[in-house]
């Protein structure tokens, strides 16, 4: 045994597959591309590299058990193979979280924490299955004539996942789709395809029938483009830069796709001088310093009453120093690499920027070079302190650990110069005064707004954007009828 293989079961020196129709097919071009280890730069696995052409036979197969067998199965039954799913990721969650932190280096504390949400999603749309329905619509046209609804599943298809949460992302994107009756055609990114293709091997334990679920590792520019353009996938669900969100919506105009889009942001973070600050300071740090800052939804600009802006920026700073950086396999780790040298340059891009704007750091600031971190891709959490709302790093979405820190001196301009942004997913407030946290609720512009809190996640509860943070909402019950069509049935009965 070498030292890729000792790593993890599924690291078996082999290249791995595409998977589709329900077999393990090697790339029509016979490409491969390799997956690295961001903690180490070590490849991992060698992985087949879709095109346009696997897309084509990865829709091809999804089109035939869309209209075939899967077709036939009662809500019963998919909810039957959703909570075998859940059932095998939860006996298997060891072994997926190390996957994840392999492939893309989040900590295992957070890759194992996942369990909860993982299962959780799994078993809310294992009940959503059997929950779906149609209405009964009274009209008022003269006569006997019945209208009602019908909720169908829009068929195949195409979901494009980033790298920040493999495993989370896939089971976000096939949950849904099982339990209303769809087939998926899944892109990992290419940063991170083991835990996608590790799922479908569940996916085959737990009965999900051959080509409900396809997955086509590839880059983005080849297999996501055609994906997103092909004339048989009747909905993309995407989630990334809302650069390739936009691409994604121009190549769906061919056959007039549905699109759910989950896109970046620059979300508010606002903290008010009667906050909790105990609370608030750790609060604010993790709201950008989790998993390396790679959230869409991080709570980035980071404003603060003047009355306390600079005890509460330094407290954040101190706090962030207190953050142990490292291999996202050493279970003391808070902070892991970032996801690659390409990520790696973003960042560091960006702080020089933040420099040359005049904003101050006051921890953090540079890529970290000691020992073995030499050959990761390591950032520590970062606070900038006087950063102005025209500097580009209280703009641009960085998807690092970096938080630019900006004074406020009451609610109205603080409503005003956070919902200044085009961007619109999260947001936070920390006050005591509930009438601030009300008014707050309703004045953001964003999707999700957390108040004592930041980053709550529930299956049960809808998440998305407003404006350049794209539109849809996965998980609640509104994420069901993004798969689903409605279909208004009259029958004249007198
Ligand atoms: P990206 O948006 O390019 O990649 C996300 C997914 O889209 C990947 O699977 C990729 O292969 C695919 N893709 C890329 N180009 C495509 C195209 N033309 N057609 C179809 N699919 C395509 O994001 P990337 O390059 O990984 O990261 C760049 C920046 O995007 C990050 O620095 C961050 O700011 C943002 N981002 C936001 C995420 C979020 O959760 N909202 C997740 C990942 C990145
Ligand atoms: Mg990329």
């Amino acid at each position: 045994m070498n030292a890729i293989t000792d790593l993890h079961p599924f690291l078996d020196g082999k290249p791995k597959r595409l998977f589709i129709g329900g077999k393990w097919l090697e790339a029509a071009s016979g490409k491969t591309f390799e997956t690295h280890n961001p903690a180490t730069g070590e490849v991992l696995a060698q992985v087949a590299e879709g095109d346009a052409e696997d897309i084509d036979r990865a829709v091809a197969a999804a089109r035939a058990a869309f209209t075939g067998p899967w077709s036939k199965f009662k809500p019963a039954q998919r909810q039957a193979v959703l909570l075998k799913l859940a059932d095998l990721v939860e006996a298997h969650i060891d072994e997926l979280a190390t996957l994840d932190t392999l492939d893309m280096g989040a900590p295992i504390s957070r890759t194992r924490n996942n369990r909860q949400r993982a299962v959780g999603m799994l078993r809310f749309y294992a009940g959503m299955a059997t929950a779906l329905h149609g209405e009964t619509i009274d009209n008022s046209l003269p006569g006997e004539i019945v209208s009602f609804t019908l909720k169908e599943p829009v068929g195949v298809v195409g979901a494009i996942i980033p790298w920040n949460g493999p495993l989370t992302a896939t089971i976000w994107k096939i949950g849904p789709a099982l339990a209303t009756g769809c087939t998926v055609v899944l892109k990992p990114a290419e940063e991170a395809p083991l835990t996608p293709l590790r799922l479908a091997e569940l996916c085959v334990e737990a009965g999900v029938p051959p080509g409900v679920v396809n997955v086509v590792p590839g880059f983005g520019e080849t297999a996501g483009a055609a994906l997103a353009a092909h004339p048989d996938v009747d909905k993309v669900a995407f989630t990334g830069s809302h650069f390739t969100g936009q691409s994604i919506v121009r190549a769906s105009a061919g056959n007039l796709k549905r699109v759910s889009l989950e896109l970046g942001g620059k979300s508010p973070d606002i903290v008010f001088a009667d906050a909790d600050l105990t609370q608030a300071v750790p609060g604010a740090g993790m709201a950008v310093f989790a998993n390396s800052g790679q959230i869409c939804s991080a709570g980035t600009r980071l404003f603060v009453e003047k009355k306390i802006y600079d005890e509460f920026v330094g407290r954040v700073a101190d706090f962030s120093k207190t953050l142990r950086v490292g291999d996202g396999r050493d279970p003391e780790t808070q902070v892991g690499p970032l996801v690659s040298q390409e990520q790696l340059s973003r960042v560091t891009g960006y702080l020089s920027i933040g420099r040359q704007e005049g904003a101050r750091p006051l921890s953090g600031g540079e890529r970290l070079t000691e020992g073995a971190l030499a050959k990761g891709y390591f950032v520590p959490p970062t606070v900038f302190a006087d950063v102005r709302d025209d500097m580009r790093i209280a703009q641009e979405e960085i998807f690092g650990p970096v938080i630019s820190a900006i004074p406020f001196t009451d609610i109205e301009e603080v409503i005003a110069r956070g919902n200044n942004t085009t961007f619109g997913l999260g947001s936070g407030v920390w006050t005591r005064d509930v009438g601030k946290a009300h008014k707050l609720a309703r004045a953001i512009k964003a999707g999700s707004v957390w108040i004592n809190c930041y980053q709550a996640m529930d299956p049960a509860v809808p998440f998305g954007g407003y404006k350049m943070s794209g539109y849809g909402r996965e998980s609640g019950i509104q994420h069901l009828d993004e798969y689903l069509n409605v279909k208004s049935v009259w029958i004249k009965t007198d």
